[in-house]
């Protein structure tokens, strides 16, 4: 039907008969001349209609935006004047003979020339295939298309097998909810849809199948944010024998060929690696963006003895924390914009932001201006200066709380402030986060959790205090960071039953519950079960970095809405009271299509 891309041509082409098919662009009439736009994937030609070509001249003057022709015409170069530089076929023009309208097409509901925000995302999403038109979102499907190209042959290279596993399964605890699809034929009965592949990956590897990999579809019902999504992507990965230096280096090597050969960008090698304990004392945060070049000082120490309760109660508290960050030029900030911080880090439980405005060091206290000086001596005020490096004209702002409210807040705030304040520093920032706890206590249900899964080994040296001491053991995981984002996370796995067991235990999943809902996991460890290890990546988040997309419903062709909804498609939507009665369900709020009862 076609024989050349609309976008392909150029001066090679002169003199030459072609056919494209594509939308119509843009129609403009010149002085009984028609000119069309005709667009492709590929790009955009200029096709131009005379009078001479009679019947075709007429059907030109009917086309409209969006219409779908095709053309037959030949390539010839564009009057002098008339180039366009700023187009790649802008040397040529097609001088139409033939033309067929395919299909017409309504005024389109939005002009494709826009910036993404240019229109409401509701109503790109609800016309998502004329959004996708645009060339922003094409050029991101392209990249990722690239992008999961270049990583597959990474792995194939390597020896890995692409590999499928069930999505009608079983929950796989990833800490989210799970998506549950009823059973006809076991009433009663519910597949989950997976969150992860991570027990199958694991079941693999014990099959003897070594190394692993899938670009999989995982589902999770949480709360939406720009990285997160109901249905999300994957690069899902599984070794044996190879452990965790041998699989971070492989995977460095990876993310360095693929930023290499698609954003021809070089990443350092290696990646730095820093501990989960340092990551929070330096940054509160467990995904440190270190083009920020911000820090969080710990003052507790100085804080013990001070009269000023809102500090010195965190200072004597086990599990509190004190912590200065200072803002270079900070002082520069007005009032209302100290204020809005304050609320901003109340988002994340703290109870207030206190501030001391550095005038000039030189003078100590009396170059000093905040609310809360009175209440602290010199000693502690000399010790805030030279520990955070103060300098005239900085602002330094104080958390003091559990230590998990001030290294959220305080977190949060220096992301924040770096954005604001224009000093996040230009390229690419990757980081292994490392030595993470294996549990984390939930202090409300006064019981411990996996900070990662429950399948991530302990170190070695742990294996023997895990009960006795849960609060101290670390983890054999391994998180990747970009420029801020978790955009991976793996670790090295439990290969012994025993020690299986004994985290389940420890998770307060007892003997019976860990039959029921890992029984294949437990009776796989005794067949002969190999050391093994992995990771996944969100390849949507990765996608989002490298396109520079503001969220990754952005790099997704079909993604859904903050309330989990398909706008395209209208889903979720209610069903037949017989498709229910089928599957022996019966709503508590009958809300099916029939109107009235459910079942
Ligand atoms: P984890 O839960 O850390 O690990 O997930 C791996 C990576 O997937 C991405 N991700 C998401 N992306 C978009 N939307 C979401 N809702 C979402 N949730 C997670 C993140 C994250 O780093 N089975 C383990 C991996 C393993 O141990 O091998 C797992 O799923 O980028
Ligand atoms: P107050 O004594 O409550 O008026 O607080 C004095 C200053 O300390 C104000 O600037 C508050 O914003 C700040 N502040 C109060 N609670 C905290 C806290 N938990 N962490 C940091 N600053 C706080």
């Amino acid at each position: 039907m076609r024989s050349h891309y609309c976008g392909h041509l150029n001066e090679s082409h002169i003199d030459e008969e072609v056919t494209l098919c594509g939308w119509v662009h843009r129609r403009r009439d010149h002085g009984g001349v028609i000119f069309i736009d005709l667009r492709d994937r590929e790009g955009i030609s200029q096709v131009v209609f005379d009078p001479d070509a009679e019947e075709s001249f007429a059907l030109a003057e009917t086309v409209r935006s969006e219409f779908v022709l095709q053309v037959k015409g030949r390539v010839r170069r564009r009057p002098e004047g008339t180039e366009n530089p700023d187009m790649a076929t802008g040397q040529v023009e097609i001088l139409g003979k033939e033309l067929v309208i395919f299909n017409r097409a309504e005024t389109p509901p939005f002009q494709l020339d826009i910036a993404d925000d240019e229109v409401a995302e509701e109503h790109r999403l609800r016309y998502r295939y004329v959004d996708l038109r645009r060339p922003a979102m094409l050029q991101r499907l392209r990249l990722r298309s690239e992008i999961t190209r270049t990583l597959r042959e990474f792995l194939d290279d390597r020896g890995f097998l692409d590999m499928e596993t069930p999505m009608l399964t079983k929950a796989t605890p990833e800490g989210a909810r799970d998506y549950l699809v009823p059973s006809r034929t076991h009433p009663g009965h519910f597949f989950a849809l997976p969150q992860s592949p991570q027990l199958f990956k694991q079941l693999l590897m014990m099959s003897g199948m070594d190394r692993y990999y899938q670009i999989v579809r995982c589902f999770r019902d949480e709360d939406l944010r720009a990285d997160r999504q109901p249905e999300f992507t994957q690069l899902d990965i599984e070794a044996s024998f190879m452990d965790e230096d041998e699989l971070m280096g492989l995977m460095e090597d990876m993310m360095r060929e693929l930023f290499a050969k698609t954003l021809e960008v070089a990443l350092p090698k290696p990646f730095p690696r820093m501990s989960h304990a340092e990551a929070m004392r330096r940054f509160g945060s467990d995904k440190p963006d270190l083009r920020i070049p911000l820090e969080l000082v710990d003052v507790e120490d100085l804080m013990a003895g001070v009269e000023f309760k809102v500090f010195a109660g965190p200072a004597n508290d086990p599990e509190g924390r004190v912590a200065a960050l200072r803002l270079p030029r900070g002082g520069e900030l007005t009032r209302k914009e100290i204020d809005d911080y304050t609320k901003y880090v109340g988002i994340y439980g703290a109870k207030g932001l206190a501030y001391i405005k550095v005038n000039e060091v030189a003078r100590g206290r009396d170059g000093l201006q905040s609310p809360i000086l009175k209440f602290l001596p010199d000693e502690a005020i000399d010790g805030i200066l030279s520990r955070t490096g103060a300098e005239d004209g900085d602002l330094i702002f104080f958390g003091a709380d559990k230590a998990s409210v001030v290294n959220e807040a305080l977190g949060a705030l220096r992301v924040r402030l770096g954005h604001d304040r224009e000093l996040v520093e230009r390229g690419w920032r990757p980081l292994w986060v490392v030595d993470f706890p294996m549990f984390e206590h939930e202090p409300k249900a006064g019981r411990w959790t996996a900070l990662h899964h429950p399948f991530t080994a302990p170190r070695e040296e742990d294996i023997d205090r895990l009960e006795s001491d849960p609060g101290e053991c670390l983890s054999r995981a391994y998180d990747m960071v970009l420029n801020g984002t978790e955009v991976g996370g793996g670790s090295q796995r439990i290969y012994r039953e025993e020690v299986q067991k004994q985290v389940f235990r420890l998770l307060g999943i007892d003997e019976e519950e860990a039959r029921d809902k890992f029984g294949f996991l437990l009776d796989a460890l005794k067949y002969g079960c190999p050391p093994h290890g992995g990771i996944a990546f969100g390849l949507d988040r990765l996608v989002m970095l490298m396109t520079g997309a503001s969220s990754i419903r952005e790099v997704m062709a079909f993604p859904k809405t903050q309330t989990a909804a398909c706008l395209l498609t209208q889903a979720p939507s209610t069903v037949k009271g017989e498709q229910l009665r089928e599957l022996g369900i019966r709503l508590r709020q009958a809300k099916t299509e029939e109107g009235g009862k459910g079942a």
